[in-house]
């Protein structure tokens, strides 16, 4: 069947199965390998991309569900060579080692971000409760959110 999604903006289209889940329609898009597919059973949070501004799992998603919807992967985070504060704080609080578990962690707590900027470490964990990291104990994740947070805030004010 024919498949038409708007991802980051732009339209893709391609003849696929039905069966075909969206992480592998991103994943098979040029450019768009940022998505990371762990555990295929809704687990692991590791393929988290946003549709209409909410997070999925992209493993349990068929491409077919998506025509009409925009959804948003990793790559969309830089802009104009300018990293998203969320990538920033990952960047500045270390919340990352062997990086599976980040294109799907920025995408959740982008999506966190966007509908409450300043949230709680509660609200934070609550928000990532739904992603597994095998690495980082969570601490410097919940970490990096609050600095994006406050970046944002102050980003804001000078604007
Ligand atoms: Fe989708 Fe693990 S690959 S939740
Ligand atoms: Fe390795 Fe999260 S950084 S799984």
């Amino acid at each position: 069947m024919e498949v038409r999604i708007t991802i980051n903006g732009q339209e893709v289209s391609r003849d696929v199965e039905p069966r075909t889940l969206l992480v592998h329609f991103i994943r098979d898009t040029p450019g768009l390998t940022g998505t990371h597919w762990g555990c295929d059973t809704s687990n692991c949070g590791a393929c988290v991309v946003l549709m209409d501004g909410k997070p999925v799992k992209s493993c349990t998603t068929l491409a077919a569900m998506c025509v009409g919807h925009e959804i948003r992967t990793v790559e969309s985070l830089e802009q104009n060579g300018r990293l998203d504060p969320i990538q920033m704080g990952f960047h500045e609080k270390h919340g990352l080692h062997c990086g599976f578990c980040t294109p799907g962690m920025l995408m959740t707590t982008r999506a966190l971000l966007d509908s409450n900027p300043n949230p709680t470490e509660a609200e934070i964990r609550t928000a990532i409760s739904g992603a597994i990291c095998r690495c980082t104990g969570y601490k410097n994740i919940v970490s990096a959110v609050r600095w994006a947070a406050e970046q944002e805030a102050a980003m804001k004010q000078e604007a």
